[in-house]
């Protein structure tokens, strides 16, 4: 159970001046590390996977074991797609499993980050998932991440930043005050003043990208400000490379030798974080108060009339390929009864939406509308149609 709603989750942090770490993650033994920190300590975490990132690992294959990790965790966790480049990466990452998504459209001039934000918002809360944008440019200077935001800082501003939010809907906002992707070239100057002032503004989650390499003191004032999550990733990646190059210098042999002590590693770099931004031991106040995540099934038993196997398996085949390609769903599943004779309904669909929203979204949706009126309706009229909320 405890995926959890990630407004829930953030808006807890916001109003107790704490913040979620958002930890971005890049392999196995970085999921592994982050979620031995915040059981540890028994913090609320934000599993991040970042579209910057995709180059270094399958995305369908992480996230199936993200959403396990996830699943099995007795510490609240969301799952973000951080990043997101435009509208088919954030319904691909809902499909794969987040429950929150980001995309970054900062690059972009005013209206045009708001145009691209406020479809994905739109697309996103119609399936229940809540939307972080990004308004500012956060840039990079040396790193993994650092190379894939090239360009000069540009300064959120309070004016825009209320604009924006009522323009798109976003859930929070990631603001640009000063900090940068990466490695830091000396300490960054933070304009909490202008911090101070969004904040005021607009009342909800702020997030800080680039998170490495801020002072003890600088976190304290961002959370005072209204900073709610704050992304990490640099420095989990140097922790990580920096256990590899001793075991290396130490003239250890082979990938499991050379990797070990990776996981670890990471985990006291996340557990320094968790207990720096307030999160640590909030783990069972925000499993009382934030909604769990629930997908729901939906599930139809049918029989068909007038079709043998072969078309009835086309017919099935058909409505997995348009079916699974609308926004919220998870899978599609199909089969037939294994006892042939006796069943009262032959074929079964099980397609599993990410939300509750994701029944009407799902019902209205003009490629549903369009398979079930003219391909499944005039062939199967004996079915019955249940929807599920699921326990897990
Ligand atoms: P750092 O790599 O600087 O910690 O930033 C991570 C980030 O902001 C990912 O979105």
């Amino acid at each position: 159970m405890p995926l959890v709603n990630m407004l829930d989750m953030l808006g807890h942090a916001h109003a107790n001046r704490y913040a979620v770490g958002a930890f971005d993650l890049v392999s196995l033994d970085f999921l592994e590390g982050i979620m031995a920190a915040a059981e540890q300590t028994r913090a609320p975490v934000i599993l991040s996977l970042a579209e910057s990132h995709f180059e270094y690992y399958d995305f369908e294959l992480v996230m199936a074991a993200t959403v396990r990790a996830a699943k099995r965790a007795t510490v609240p966790v969301a799952i973000h797609l951080d990043h997101g480049e435009n509208l088919d990466s954030v319904v691909k990452g809902i499909r794969l499993g987040c429950n929150g998504v980001m995309v970054d459209a900062s690059h972009h001039p005013f209206e045009e980050n708001a145009r691209i934000t406020r479809e994905v918002a739109e697309t996103a809360h119609a399936a229940g998932v809540p939307v972080e944008g990004e308004l500012g440019y956060v840039p990079g200077v040396e790193g993994e991440d650092a190379e894939k935001h090239p360009g000069e800082i540009r300064y959120t501003t309070p004016e825009e930043a209320a604009r924006f939010v009522q323009a798109t809907g976003v859930d929070f906002l990631a603001v640009s005050i000063g900090t940068v992707h990466g490695r830091m070239k000396g300490e960054p100057k933070l304009d909490f003043q202008r911090l101070a002032e969004i904040n005021e503004r607009l009342g909800i989650p702020l997030v800080i990208h680039g998170g490495t390499g801020l002072s003890d003191e600088q976190f304290r004032k961002l959370i005072e400000n209204g900073v709610a999550k704050i992304n990490y990733y640099t420095a989990l990646s140097d922790a990580a490379a920096r256990v590899i190059t001793a075991n290396v210098n130490k003239g250890v042999k082979g990938y499991t030798a050379q990797v070990a002590g990776v996981r670890e590693a990471i985990a006291a770099e996340c557990r320094r974080m968790i207990e720096l931004w307030g999160s640590a031991g909030r783990a069972d106040e925000v499993l009382a108060t934030a909604r769990a995540w629930h997908e729901v099934a939906h599930v139809i038993f049918y029989n068909v009339d007038g079709l043998n196997e072969e078309e009835a398996a086309r017919l099935r085949e058909e409505g997995r390929k348009v079916l699974s390609a609308i926004p919220g769903v998870l899978s599609v599943e199909t089969g037939v009864a294994v006892q042939p004779d006796d069943p009262k309904y032959r074929y079964l669909w099980d397609v599993r939406f990410c939300h509750e929203k994701v029944i009407d979204l799902y019902r209205d949706h003009p490629d549903h509308v369009r398979y079930a009126d003219e391909r499944f309706r005039p062939v199967a009229g004996e079915r019955i149609t249940i929807d599920f909320k699921l326990d897990e």
